[in-house]
Parts: C-alpha cells; structure tokens; sequence
C-alpha cells in the first residue's frame, strides 16, 4: 500500500512557529515519526511539503494511479482552496484530512474547510499523532 501526505504552507517551520499551537518538535520529526510508523506497518509513504498552492495541486495530479491513499495537511489552504479540493476530487483517492491543531476551537477565518468535502475524515488536535491515525484509517478502509 502506498500513501501519499501532503503538508501545506508553513508546516516546514514547525518547532519554531507558534510552539503552543503546534509544538516544539520540528518537521524533520514529524516525518520521521510518520516513516518509523509506517515502516512497522508495511506501508510505503511519501512526505511532501510545499509552500506552494499550485504544487501541491500537481502533487495531487501525479498521485493518479500511483497512490491507494492520501493523507493531507493542507495548512492555511484549508481554508481558502478550491483548486485543491478540485484535484482532490479529480483524482478520486481515499483521502484523510488532518489537522495538528484544533481548528474548530480557533479563529474564525479556520472554520470553513473545502477539502473536508472530499475526505473520509478529518482528524484534527491530535498533534503529530494525527498522522498516525490517519494512516490507521487509511489502511484499514483500503485493504
Ligand atoms: C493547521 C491549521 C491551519 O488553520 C493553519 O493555517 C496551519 C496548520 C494545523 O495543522 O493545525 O497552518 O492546518
């Protein structure tokens, strides 16, 4: 099985933006909790970070056939994007929306989410270890 995360604008600055919203740990451990994971479970992943709303849009076109599932972090373009949900929705991968802070309690600019539409589940406030899960969900609902 092979997944695809994508992380969005800023996610690259983690340990150093906003610690109390996002924590101290940086994004190298990010990616290396989600590798160690996903090695112990058997599934290959890729971990893609850009800053760029167009590249991810092309991140998502290339997955066409060469992904079982996405895991995604759009950052700020949650909340702005619609080119993203449509590449979402033009790819038709099982996807799973994740989101290290509780946006639902926050600001209310975060509200509104356009790839939630597409996605199986949002898992949201569970810090890092919201990728975990996803990849738990995304494994058990491809098979
Ligand atoms: C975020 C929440 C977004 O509102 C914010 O713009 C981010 C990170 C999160 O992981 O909590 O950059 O997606």
């Amino acid at each position: 099985m092979k997944i695809l995360i994508i992380n969005g604008p800023n996610l690259n600055m983690l340990g150093i933006r906003e610690p109390d919203i996002y924590g101290k740990e940086d994004y190298n451990s990010l990616c290396k909790m989600i590798k160690d994971y996903a090695d112990k479970k058997g599934i290959e992943v890729k971990i893609y970070q850009s800053n760029h709303e167009g590249d991810i849009v092309d991140e998502i076109q290339n997955a066409y056939r060469r992904f079982d599932g996405i895991v995604i972090n759009p950052a700020a373009y949650t909340h702005t994007s619609v080119a993203i949900l449509d590449a979402l929705k033009a790819v038709n991968i099982p996807t799973v929306e994740v989101h290290i802070s509780d946006v639902t309690s926050r600001e209310d600019y975060r509200q509104i989410s356009f790839v939630r539409k597409i996605c199986i589940k949002t898992i949201q406030g569970h810090g890092f270890k919201g990728y975990l899960e996803a990849l738990d969900l995304l494994s058990e609902t491809i098979k």
